[in-house]
């Protein structure tokens, strides 16, 4: 059965067990500053296994997705505790995928940047007041129509149900588009280069 009729309104809810192998595609169709990174990397689920798998791995809750007549078109991962998330990474994500992914010499490949990456994760502090965090992608088809603002809105309101005061991100500075989208959204430029906003968007 498909997911939708031909012609349905897309529908936006949490994130079900099955979904993921379309969140690692789109990952990557989005992973070049919102454009797509399939060449740029040789391993197609490396992106993912960093800015993606981990999020619905640790809390499904708290992760959404556009479904259309056509399949996933989108969705937003994230976490309300962001210390906590990096803790639960560090025991839960990162020894499966460094066993996966050995470090090896620097090859100058973009690969290997994400290999780094995994087996010595930044454990950024959050901003103060801003303990959540999110990543978001949209499939092209889906873009400029409202699901990214959509997808925000409901994150922060199941933010706000736990009591979580505000979010931040971090933005590649090529990706202009975004940036304008988070501007648009409430977020202002916080501690260490993040943007931020509070679950609930300043009036
Ligand atoms: C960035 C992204 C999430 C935005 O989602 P979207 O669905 O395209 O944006 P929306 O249609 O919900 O736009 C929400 C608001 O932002 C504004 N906006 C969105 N993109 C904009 C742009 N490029 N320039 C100016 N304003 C923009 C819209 O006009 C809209 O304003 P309004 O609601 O007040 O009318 C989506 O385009 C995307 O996934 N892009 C590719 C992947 C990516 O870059 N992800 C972010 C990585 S940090």
């Amino acid at each position: 059965m498909r997911a939708c009729d031909p012609g349905d309104v897309p529908e936006l809810r949490t994130y079900r067990t099955g979904d993921l192998p379309a969140m690692y595609r789109i990952c990557l169709l989005t992973g070049d500053a919102g454009r797509d990174a399939t060449a740029l990397y040789r391993d197609p689920d490396l992106l993912a296994h960093v800015y993606c798998g981990p999020y619905p791995t640790a809390d499904p809750s708290l992760s959404l997705v556009v479904m259309d007549d056509e399949g996933l078109a989108g969705y937003l991962v994230g976490t309300a505790d962001s210390a906590a998330f990096a803790a639960w990474e560090d025991e839960h994500w990162w020894p499966a995928l460094r066993a996966r992914y050995p470090l090896g010499p620097d090859d100058g490949t973009a690969d290997h940047g994400l290999v780094e990456l995994l087996h010595h994760p930044p454990h950024d502090e959050p901003p103060t007041g801003y303990p959540a965090h999110l990543h978001i992608d949209l499939l092209p088809r889906r873009q400029g129509q409202g699901w990214g603002r959509r997808l925000i809105e409901a994150f922060a309101a199941a933010l706000a149900e736990r009591g979580v005061p505000g979010m931040h991100l971090r933005v590649d500075p090529r990706n202009t588009p975004a940036l304008a989208f988070y501007d648009r959204l409430g977020f202002t430029p916080g501690e260490d280069g993040a943007l931020v906003r509070p679950v609930s968007p300043r009036p």
